[in-house]
């Protein structure tokens, strides 16, 4: 695998390559982010992979200082996954001047749910992958379900940008308890560990009672959230939105059986995970 820290050596690397498949991480991998690899090498080559913590998606308040950067323990696994090229470029490789043009996603799905707990998140993802799509020139790129409305966001900036990057969604990891793997995981206690799938088995609840014909989205928000503040979580939102645009459903979408997901993020003493499941 070859490590390359410059834009101008990337681009020289991967001159000519018309088939590229990338992943974006901020490092820091799990077995989430080598099942991205793994999909990515069905879908084009070389496969490309990106460490890069972004300082733009970090509010005031979050801790891009402390964000884990486990940079050789990475690429080990990434040279297992086989993949081509790492681009690991510093700060002053990517932002070699102050980024000030940045791309804005709407407002209707870039200030809802996460973006409006993690205020110019969104603002700051789209941006860095604009750049990292313009460094790269991916054919395909891989992003996880995961993290659904980034997936939305960046599969909506592709379309009407026209990039000639098809945007891939992956599945999102699970251990077998259920607990989607997240790099925060790392920061629960094991009594949170313990207690953390219970956020993925209140998203189970909630598409069970959809599927089963309860169609109060209000009622059944409401009552995931209590549920999970009774087991000690301080849950910011769960919310039933719809698959396509994440608006919410309207009693015409819920009568037509629109495809939903229903998306959860709460905090479990001092660490914020999210989730989300497709119904
Ligand atoms: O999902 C992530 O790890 C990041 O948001 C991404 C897409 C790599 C952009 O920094």
């Amino acid at each position: 695998m070859k490590i390359i820290s410059t834009i101008e050596e990337l681009r020289d690397q991967l001159s000519g390559q018309l088939r590229t498949a990338f992943v974006p991480t901020m490092g820091n991998l799990h077995e989430g982010h080598l099942s991205l690899m793994r999909l990515a090498r069905k879908h084009g080559d070389p496969v490309v992979a990106s460490i890069f913590v972004n300082r733009l998606q970090f509010g005031p308040n979050e801790d891009f200082d402390k964000y884990p950067r486990t940079f050789h323990a990475d690429v080990e696994k990434l040279e297992k996954e086989g993949v081509y090229v790492l681009f690991a470029p510093t700060e002053k490789d990517m932002y070699p001047e102050p980024q000030e043009y940045r791309v804005q996603p709407p407002a209707g799905l870039g200030n809802a749910l996460e973006g409006e707990f993690r205020p110019g998140f969104f603002t700051g993802v789209t941006t860095v992958v604009l750049k990292l799509f313009s460094c790269v020139q991916p054919r395909v790129a891989v992003f996880g379900k995961k993290d659904y409305q980034q997936l939305m966001i960046i599969r909506n900036m592709a379309k009407q940008f026209a990039l000639p990057t098809e945007i891939v969604a992956a599945e999102t990891w699970r251990a077998e308890d259920g607990l989607a793997l997240s790099s925060r995981n790392m920061y629960l206690s094991p009594t949170e560990r313990a207690e953390a799938p219970a956020l993925y088995q209140t998203l189970s609840w909630v598409a069970e009672e959809m599927r089963a014909g309860h169609d109060d989205v209000f009622v059944l928000e409401r009552t995931a959230m209590e549920r999970l503040r009774a087991r000690g979580w301080q849950p910011d939102y769960v919310s039933i939105r719809k698959q396509n645009d994440l608006q919410p459903p309207s009693t015409g979408d819920l009568a037509q059986h629109t495809p939903l997901v229903v998306l959860a993020a709460a905090k479990l003493g001092t660490t914020r995970l999210i989730d989300n499941l497709e119904i």
